[in-house]
């Protein structure tokens, strides 16, 4: 790579200022002053330091949030903060959510700045099951509970849709709060069920996707990194 790309892939600084920093001797290579910007540099095994400090690139990073509420999910600062303003990590900007939460949604985020891997979880293709638990504004007991549970089972005709939702699990824990397993994404998909069983959703929380549950002590704002095994499990 060559040493003025390897600077700003590993520091805040733009191009031009890494060339200014070499321009003014701040940058050493395996112990020598280096000041040409083209030089190649093999960033598995050259030692570059700048101001002393030693720089290493950046791998491929898999995390997961406790997003809150009132956070947007967006790249472009909007009326709320963004979940890459939380999250206190270099090049935070290269980390993208893995499926959006809608602003007032909470629950668990995956990020990442691996598209492959971001695919794998996200495309219907894989059916990777997320679940939701939804606050509902009117009860659904008895006989309208059993209807949902069902209409859910075959799969919704969503407004303004072609093609029903695929068949999903829906369980009630009491008659105003139901779990909603999905394996697809589709926009607002969860409110707009509720919405097509003639309900309205009033919270919205994600407690799983896939394999990777929110850990219990992992507070609203909170993040940390996937472990191997969770990162594996797409
Ligand atoms: N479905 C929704 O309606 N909102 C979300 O944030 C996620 C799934």
């Amino acid at each position: 790579m060559r040493l003025d790309r390897f600077l700003s892939e590993t520091t805040p600084l733009t191009r031009s200022l890494a060339k200014r920093a070499l321009k003014n001797g701040e940058v050493t290579l395996n112990g020598d002053p280096i000041k040409q910007a083209a030089t190649q540099i093999d960033t598995g095994n050259d030692e570059v330091l700048l101001n002393g400090e030693r720089l290493t690139l950046v791998g491929l990073r898999y995390l997961m949030m406790h997003k809150p509420a009132d956070v947007e999910c967006t790249a472009r600062r909007g009326l709320y903060p963004r979940v890459i303003d939380i999250i206190d990590v270099p090049k935070v900007e290269r980390l993208q959510p893995v499926g959006r939460l809608d602003v007032d949604t909470t629950g668990l985020l995956l990020l990442t700045d691996d598209g492959q891997w971001s695919h794998r979880v996200t495309s219907p293709r894989h059916r990777c099951a997320k679940v939701y638990v939804a606050e509902l504004a009117d009860p659904m007991e008895d006989e309208t509970a059993e209807w949902a549970v069902e209409q859910v089972a075959q799969g919704i005709l969503l407004e303004g849709e072609e093609t029903p939702t695929h068949p999903a699990i829906l369980r009630f824990v009491t008659p105003k709060k139901a779990e909603l397993t999905i394996t697809e994404g589709r926009y607002h998909q969860v409110k707009r069920m509720f919405a097509a069983l003639g309900n309205h959703v009033t919270a919205l929380h994600r407690h799983s996707v896939g394999d990777v549950v929110l850990p219990d002590d992992l507070a609203p704002g909170e993040w940390r990194e996937l472990t191997p095994e969770e990162i594996a499990s797409f």
